[in-house]
């Protein structure tokens, strides 16, 4: 009797939890925080559960209250283990099934697991927490549209490098380090590469008792690494969401704008790419422009002059809003992977139904069209294929964000990123959109693409998606340059083509390019 009292009474203090037949029922709010094992930054994944216990039968929900709840099935409290299944339904498919299983510990918490189809386990604790703490954060409601004025910067398409291509979550302010002195020493600097971007899981577990964002393990000082950066000429730059959380689960800039810009600021920061996933159960697809404007207004605000990379994947034509929101930049695809399938959607496909050729035309000065960084040198694709990467990026005007391990680069990886004709192409001031030209006789699945540049002469990319070599020509009347006296460079083989006659007429490999600069007196 004494002791029912006391868990009574513990009831009322916490409000959650509740007796039955002298044990305390699991009902009410949890969160399962399983380590960043992987990433190794002291870290956790939080996922949220409402439960609710009759005897031995479960019932309850995943991330209560956020747009992403899904019921949990199969759910038995026996014997203190504690078992239960959600589905979460998916397109054209069987829905992706986990199974939540541990055991109660003495104090009331249990040693968890969460088990996919694959028989991938992911370890940690769940525990009891307040339902306010497991509900997703109140609505903020997004901003009325202005213009935000350009910032200045970016007058041609940064040249940089990002660590998610790579290193993913696993970044470090070491490798950042390492990579700074690589893109000095190999040259790269030389050619233009400025940037130094760190992506995803930089961000500690919590905020500060201030609300000021933190780093994780892997990243002790970040004003010290700004220094470093900035030391070898280079610049720093950061990533977040404006949700509540990254694309990756770490803290996000929701609610905290205008304190994040300033933090960046202190540190030295340069850069910052504002990623979307993390906001989608916050905010409608509509929303977005108004969303992305706040942090377009904090970063101004902040006292630095810091490029603005919007990361939307081209959600609602963001070519058309991108430079009102203060954006420097703005992704126009999903994401980009290590193997030509993805690179041959992103420079020829429909994504956000439209194509890179199509949009071309948004892209200007200070205000660019991120296909999305580069995948050169990591290995998924052969010479031509990261050659045409290079090359479609360059007729673009696009970021040349580099995605690979600069500390071991092949030669011909650095022939490629370094390749100073090519980058002349692409950070023609000009900014000129890419057009392509009408074919006779080509090779399906093989395009002539043209863009002006600023001293007149014309960059042609003969660009071949077919899967044997095939021949390809360019009519110097397509360039409107005919009866003229025709020069012509080949910008990958850096040898002059023999220009004579009405046509040059060359074979591209699969999956390949060659490309030309083209002058007429
Ligand atoms: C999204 C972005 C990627 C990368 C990851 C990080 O997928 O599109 O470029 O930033 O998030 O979590």
């Amino acid at each position: 009797m004494k002791r029912r009292r006391v868990v009574l009474l513990l009831a009322v203090v916490s409000g959650i939890a509740v007796v039955t037949n002298g044990q305390t029922s699991i009902s009410g709010y949890w969160d399962f925080q399983a380590p960043r094992i992987a990433n190794n930054d002291g870290t956790y994944r939080e996922t949220f559960f409402e439960l609710k216990q009759d005897g031995e039968s479960i019932t309850g929900r995943i991330e209560p209250g956020g747009s992403r709840e899904y019921p949990l099935t199969e759910g038995t409290l026996r014997n203190g283990t504690l078992h239960f299944v959600i589905l979460v339904p998916r397109a054209n498919a069987a829905p992706n099934r986990t199974v939540y299983e541990g055991t109660q510990t003495q104090d009331g918490h249990f040693t968890f697991a969460a088990t996919g189809a694959d028989g991938n386990a992911t370890r940690g604790e769940l525990l009891r927490v307040a339902k306010e703490a497991a509900l997703p954060p109140r609505r903020i409601e997004p901003p009325t549209l202005h213009d935000v004025p350009d910032n200045g910067l970016a007058r041609t398409p940064p040249m940089g490098w990002n660590s998610w291509n790579k290193f993913n979550a696993r970044i470090t302010d070491a490798d950042v380090r390492g990579i700074a002195d690589a893109m000095v020493s190999s040259g790269m600097a030389k050619v233009g590469y400025t940037y130094v971007n760190i992506d995803d899981a930089w961000e500690g577990q919590k905020r500060d008792a201030q609300g000021n964002i933190t780093t994780n393990r892997k990243f002790p000082d970040m004003k010290a690494l700004a220094d470093y950066v900035h030391s070898k000429g280079l610049k720093l730059g950061i990533y977040s969401s404006p949700g509540p959380f990254t694309c990756a689960g770490y803290e996000g800039s929701y609610g905290h704008e205008e304190q994040d810009a300033k933090q960046y600021a202190a540190w030295g920061i340069d850069y910052l790419k504002y990623d979307w996933c993390g906001a989608r159960n916050e905010y409608k697809e509509e929303e977005e422009q108004a969303v992305y404007q706040k942090m377009g207004d904090a970063l101004q605000k902040s006292g630095r002059k810091i490029v603005y990379s919007l990361c939307q994947y081209g959600h609602v034509n963001v070519w058309q809003w991108g430079s009102k929101v203060g954006g420097n930049l703005w992704r126009t695809t999903g994401d980009i992977n290590d193997h030509w399938a993805s690179l041959d959607l992103i420079s020829f496909g429909r994504q956000q139904n439209t194509t890179q050729l199509e949009i071309a035309g948004f892209a200007r000065s200070g205000h660019f069209n991120d296909p999305d960084m580069l995948e050169i040198g990591n290995g998924g694709m052969t010479g031509d294929e990261y050659r045409l990467h290079m090359t479609v990026w360059a007729m673009l005007s696009a970021p040349l964000i580099a995605g690979n391990d600069l500390r071991s680069m092949s030669d011909e990886t650095k022939s490629i990123l370094l390749n100073p004709d090519v980058i002349a192409v692409d950070q023609d001031k000009a900014v000129n959109p890419v057009r392509a030209v009408a074919q006779t006789g080509a090779p399906d699945n093989s395009f002539v693409w043209v863009k002006s540049l600023s001293d007149g002469s014309v960059a042609v990319a003969l660009l071949n998606r077919g899967e044997a070599p095939g021949q390809l020509s360019v009519s110097w009347k397509s360039l409107g340059l005919a009866g003229k006296n025709i020069t012509a460079r080949d910008l990958w083989t850096h040898a002059p083509v023999v220009a004579a006659g009405e046509t040059y007429s060359t074979t591209v490999p699969k999956h390949g390019v060659v490309m030309l600069k083209v002058s007429a007196k």
